[in-house]
């Protein structure tokens, strides 16, 4: 029997159009496939991952179902890491995050944060050839939904397509994903990470 496939949302298009060429600029310029990133790097990376997700995740607040959090997973793999929880909790945090002010801001900073567990499927695969680190010993963050992760990116999408049709709405969707990539970017730049 054929897999039943939903077509796209108009808002789904919107967000891939509108956020595309932010995916492009900050994938050239994260380190993971450089010749020069160690586990040293590697770890300096997930920390500020952490100064971003952790803060940005608080504002999510209700926003964000609890099982999608990903910043437990961020703080076991710093652990791994050998960093203990007062090292993790003096951690720097991001400020100038996106705004959430409402369901549709909610969901654009949603799209980035889901989206990029998708991402992680290849990026878990090549940290385990590059450092043997796996889940449970250092990169959980990238495979942080494991065997679930098509279904929960799917309900994901489900709870996009019921989102408000208007015109203004959907526009504050795009915007705060693409302030949610800018943000991102900008930190990560701000903590020496970035190449
Ligand atoms: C070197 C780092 C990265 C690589 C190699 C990468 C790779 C990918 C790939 C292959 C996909 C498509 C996956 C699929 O359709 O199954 C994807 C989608 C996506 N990634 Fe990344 N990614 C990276 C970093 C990031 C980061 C840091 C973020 C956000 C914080 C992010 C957000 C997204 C989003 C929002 C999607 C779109 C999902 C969609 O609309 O279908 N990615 N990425």
């Amino acid at each position: 029997m054929p897999t039943r496939t939903t077509a796209p949302s108009p808002l789904l298009l919107a967000l891939r159009e509108g956020t595309r060429d932010c995916h492009k600029a900050l994938e050239a310029r994260l380190p993971f496939f450089s010749p020069a990133f160690d586990s040293t790097a590697y770890r300096r990376l997930l920390q500020a991952y952490y100064g971003f997700h952790a803060p940005l995740e608080a504002r999510l607040g209700s926003y964000q179902e609890a099982r999608r959090a990903k910043t437990p997973a961020l703080s076991l793999d710093l652990q791994a890491l050998n960093l203990s929880s007062a090292d993790i909790d003096a951690l720097p945090l991001c400020q100038a995050l996106p705004a959430i002010e409402d369901e549709a801001s909610a969901l654009g900073v949603m799209y980035v944060l889901e989206g990029s567990t998708l991402g992680g499927q290849v990026l878990k695969k090549a940290m385990a050839e590059r450092f043997d680190f796996g889940p449970g010993n250092g990169a959980s963050f990238f495979d942080v939904y494991g065997e679930l992760t098509g279904s929960y990116w799917r309900s994901f999408l489900e709870r996009l397509g019921q989102a408000p049709a208007a015109p203004a709405a959907q526009a504050a969707t795009v915007q705060a994903a693409v302030a949610t990539f800018a943000c991102f970017e900008q930190w990560l730049g701000q903590r020496d990470v970035l190449s």
